[in-house]
């Protein structure tokens, strides 16, 4: 099964970017299943319902997001209504939403789990406990599990990594927007990397117009920060996943620049 995964999408320029890759993968049967994390889909900040449609349109099959799930208020209803958006699984179980889900397709069940990492992050549970619990529980499982680890730490990434290597298919982090080059097949059979990286403006500070960063960094007075347009890419990675066992065979990163979709 090959499976394509988005890092952070960032406002209009990562949606119409995720749209043009992952559509052009998915109607060419390049892919049979997409992940991508949307917590920066609505202009940089969370994600909208109808943003959430069109992505789903697009050729996301399941969406998830990280610590800036709650910034547009209408996504709190509409997590209980759409269990393919995912929030932290590891966060207060009274929040709206599921942190995991299992989409049938045709080449079987995929599961999808999203956890937030603690270090340097606003306060959670631990994502640890909360994905041996998921795991262990009577939930139904895909025989295909892919894992969003939301953090910044790469230390607290890559312990989760190891912690679900032979449990999972894949451990990807999201949340710095930079890409990181140490994808690998852990020992057990677990794909990984550390960060997926950004889909969206790459001419920026993370997404974000450089001035409007700068000035919060040079005054320290609040800035509104714009997303910015230029150099557009997509990057994530393509897993190619043994759907029998669940193991990773593959993991190739991807950066791809607007203009040279595969
Ligand atoms: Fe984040
Ligand atoms: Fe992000």
């Amino acid at each position: 099964m090959k499976i394509l995964v988005a890092g952070d999408m960032v406002g209009s320029p990562g949606r119409t970017m995720f749209a043009r890759v992952a559509g052009k993968m998915k109607s060419a049967g390049e892919v049979d299943f997409v992940v991508a994390n949307a917590e920066n889909a609505a202009g940089g900040r969370g994600i909208t319902p109808a943003l959430a449609g069109e992505l789903f349109q697009a050729g996301a099959d399941v969406l998830t997001l990280g610590d800036h799930v709650w910034d547009q208020k209408e996504i709190v209803g509409y997590l209980d209504r759409e269990p393919r958006l995912l929030r932290g699984a590891n966060m207060a179980s009274a929040c709206p939403g599921k942190g995991w889900v299992t989409v049938d397709t045709a080449k079987g069940a995929v599961t999808v789990i999203s956890l937030i990492g603690r270090v340097f992050m606003p306060p959670n549970d631990c994502p640890f406990q909360a994905v041996d619990r998921f795991l262990n529980s009577v939930e139904r499982k895909g025989r295909v599990i892919i894992v969003d680890m939301h953090a910044e730490a790469t230390s607290e990434k890559i312990a989760m990594g190891r912690f679900l290597d032979g449990r999972v298919s894949a451990v990807l982090g999201t949340h710095t927007h930079v890409q990181t080059a140490d994808e690998a097949i852990l020992p057990k059979g677990t794909a990984y990397l550390t960060d997926l990286g950004m889909t969206g403006p790459k001419d920026s500070v993370l997404g974000r117009d450089v001035e409007s960063v700068l000035r919060k960094f040079v005054t320290g007075m609040p800035s509104q920060f714009k997303v910015a347009t230029e150099d557009v890419r997509f990057e994530g990675a393509l897993l190619d996943v043994d759907e029998q066992s669940g193991k990773a065979k593959r993991i190739q990163r991807l950066q791809v620049a607007f203009g040279s979709e595969p």
